[in-house]
């Protein structure tokens, strides 16, 4: 039997009203200094009743608010301010971009010491000299959005626009909790529901046909897509439907847990250049290119007799609820579906994308392509 080898995994909770039982979760776990990372809506709605609950436990806590993707200053203001009333625990609530400035975070107040002299870019694949060691703050993290499964993996995104996209990882860093209350979704935007539920669609299948797949993630991604498949659309129908919500989060904390041990493939290696070029949202840029990446995929798999990858990409059909010569079409019709936009909204222009599709590394794909069918597979999206 091949090795399998399966990175630290949260706690998980999922569960309608879950939120609210936050603060005894923490006091009952021995924290009395808490830093919380939030997004401005999330803590606008829940804010005051989770400060007046820590009140009343007895709970120290700091606060600091996140939007937008995160970049290496975000974090070190952070890290900054809070150097000399250093917290014990941090606490992430919002979506993935709040989880990753968190998870940055956590890591660099422990790495760094008092004072935070280092600059997270430092730390940064691709980027700084510097390797980290793992230290770490403890992390609780409330996904507010379902996409990103950042609750659940060992890596931090950060990006400096015209610049960089890049991880900062660790095994140590994976969140001791991932706490998920469809409750804190309800609310969300259709475009961004969907845009985050494609993100997750798209690393549950990316994992699933990855070359580091292995039956323990096999069998979570296909679990996930199952629970996908029957969300996405039922959002589509009615974004309050608090079940589907749940799924949906079901779904993302899966594939934060299949990519963390199994690895992506093309469209995440490109989502990388395309991210740091314009600020566009992660889970469209997945959204935009994974169906004509999984349809190019399909018809090489079968061109080469990789009956493998085939059958794998009808297992992903089947539990999207598809037939595997329609699920393009399928991802294509959510897509549709929510009216998001194309590259060109963004301010992307053909010849940029052909730079891009240059830049796009392979990461784990089953299938290596050539700079000229990632560029169609971009300009198909313009
Ligand atoms: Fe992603």
């Amino acid at each position: 039997m091949k090795k399998i080898k399966v990175a630290a995994l949260p706690r998980l909770l999922i569960e309608e009203g879950a939120f609210k039982k936050l603060p005894g979760i923490i006091a009952s776990s021995g924290y009395g200094r808490v830093g919380i990372i939030h997004g401005r809506t999330v803590w606008n709605r829940w804010g005051d009743d989770l400060c007046r609950e820590f009140n009343t436990l007895d709970i120290d806590f700091l606060d600091a608010g996140v939007s937008g993707e995160p970049s290496p200053r975000v974090v070190d203001d952070i890290v900054t301010a809070w150097a000399d009333e250093k917290p014990e625990l941090i606490l992430a609530v919002g979506g993935g971009s709040v989880m990753d400035a968190a998870k940055a975070a956590a890591a660099m107040l422990a790495e760094s010491g008092s004072g935070g002299t280092k600059s997270v870019k430092e730390f940064l694949e691709g980027v700084g000299s510097m390797t980290p060691s793992g230290t770490t703050l403890p992390l609780y993290a409330v996904p507010t959005t379902a996409g990103t499964g950042s609750e659940a993996t060992k890596n931090a995104v950060l990006s400096e626009i015209g610049g960089f996209k890049k991880s900062l990882r660790h095994d140590n860093y994976v969140p001791k909790l991932a706490l998920i209350d469809p409750l804190l979704a309800v609310d969300a935007p259709l475009g961004i529901t969907v845009a985050a539920g494609l993100d997750a669609i798209t690393q549950l299948i990316e994992s699933f046909i990855s070359t580091g797949a292995g039956p323990f993630t096999d069998s979570l991604a296909v679990s996930g897509l199952v629970a996908a498949g029957r969300a996405l659309p039922a959002l589509l129908q009615n974004p309050e439907n608090v079940n589907a919500r749940a799924k949906m989060g079901y779904a993302a904390y899966l594939s934060g847990v299949c990519l963390a041990n199994a690895g992506l493939g093309m469209i995440h290696g490109a989502a990388s250049p395309i991210g740091a070029a314009r600020e566009i949202p992660h889970g469209l840029v997945c959204g935009l290119l994974l169906s004509g990446t999984i349809r190019r995929i399909l018809m090489r798999a079968r061109a080469q007799e990789q009956r493998v990858l085939v059958r794998k990409i009808e297992k992903a059909a089947e539990a999207l609820n598809s037939d595997i010569d329609q699920l393009p079409e399928l991802l294509d019709g959510w897509l549709e579906d929510s009216g998001l936009p194309g590259f060109g909204e963004y301010g992307f222009t053909e010849d940029e994308l052909r730079v891009l599709a240059g830049e796009t590394d392979m990461k784990n794909s089953p299938v290596l392509f050539r700079e000229k069918e990632i560029a169609e597979i971009f300009l198909e999206r313009i």
